[in-house]
């Protein structure tokens, strides 16, 4: 059966102050799903939010993976599962290495005794490497310590890459990128594509969406989806920025403001 990803009605709180207002979403395998939306309308948070982040309390909803409760599993079920989020702000893991990482992650994802032998797992990750145009050198530094902002980015496409997830959630993956890495970026997340996978791609410009053509586009505001349409509200969003559709439904304050 193809991978079903289902949000439903999903609020979440930070330290009592509500900020997503009930989501709602329905993502299948081999569709992609562009959100767009200003700043600080809870994009990231929804990202978060289904990553299992500690810091986000769930209040209300549901979401479901192929039928399993994801808000019952923990944030290393929820990766075994096959949900995985590439975030804004990649952390920077010291004394754990690149490789060392990806092999542990791909692992955690098969069952016991079949996991990746040494040799495959160094050939996969190579030619990964390659395809994304990233030095060898990387597979031994730490996880992201003092990578540039691109090859942070470029990184967590490579660990999707690897891991092979049925979920993929990408926050602002095209931020901080150069043309060269965009085309780069949005060629792996291409090379992904499958009925199995669905993607979720955060992104405040259509020039992301020019590479990676998304099925279905929404916008959120008040911690809210306000708005979907196809690749075409991306498009006239471009062009005219978002208070036309402040305008048409009455949104003063787009943000998830003050409580
Ligand atoms: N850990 C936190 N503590 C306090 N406030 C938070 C926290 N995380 C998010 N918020 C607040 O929640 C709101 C939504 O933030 P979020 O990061 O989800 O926005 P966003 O839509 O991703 O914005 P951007 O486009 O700028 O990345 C903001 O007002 C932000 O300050
Ligand atoms: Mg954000």
């Amino acid at each position: 059966m193809a991978t079903q990803f289902k949000i439903d009605g999903l609020k979440a709180s930070i330290e009592g102050k509500e900020i997503l207002k009930g989501i709602n979403l329905d993502i299948k395998g081999g569709e992609i799903h562009a959100i767009m939306g200003p700043n600080g309308t809870g994009k990231s948070t929804l990202a978060s939010a289904l990553m299992g982040h500690p810091k986000y309390e769930v209040t209300d909803g549901q979401v479901q993976l192929d039928g399993e409760d994801v808000l019952d599993m923990a944030v290393d079920e929820r990766a075994r599962a096959g949900l995985f989020l590439a975030m804004q702000y990649p952390s920077e893991i010291t004394g754990v290495t690149n490789s060392d990482f990806l092999r542990s992650a791909i692992n955690a994802r098969r069952e016991e005794g079949k996991e990746i032998s040494l040799i495959k797992f160094i050939r996969l990750m190579e030619s990964k490497m390659k395809e994304l145009d990233m030095n060898a050198e990387f597979a031994h530094r730490y996880l992201n310590e003092g990578f540039s902002g691109g090859e942070k980015k470029r990184n967590e496409i490579l660990q999707m890459m690897m891991i092979e997830p049925k979920i993929v959630i990408l926050d602002e993956i095209d931020s901080g990128l150069d043309i060269d890495a965009l085309k780069i970026v949005a060629n792996g997340v291409n090379s992904m594509r499958s009925e199995d996978r669905g993607f979720l791609i955060i992104t405040h410009y259509q020039r992301l969406l020019d590479y990676i053509t998304p099925d279905y586009v929404h916008v959120m505001m008040q911690g809210r989806i306000v708005k979907s349409g196809g690749p075409e509200l991306a498009e006239r969003l471009e062009n005219e920025g978002y208070d036309w559709v402040k305008e048409e439904l009455g949104i003063e304050d787009e943000t998830v403001g003050q409580v």
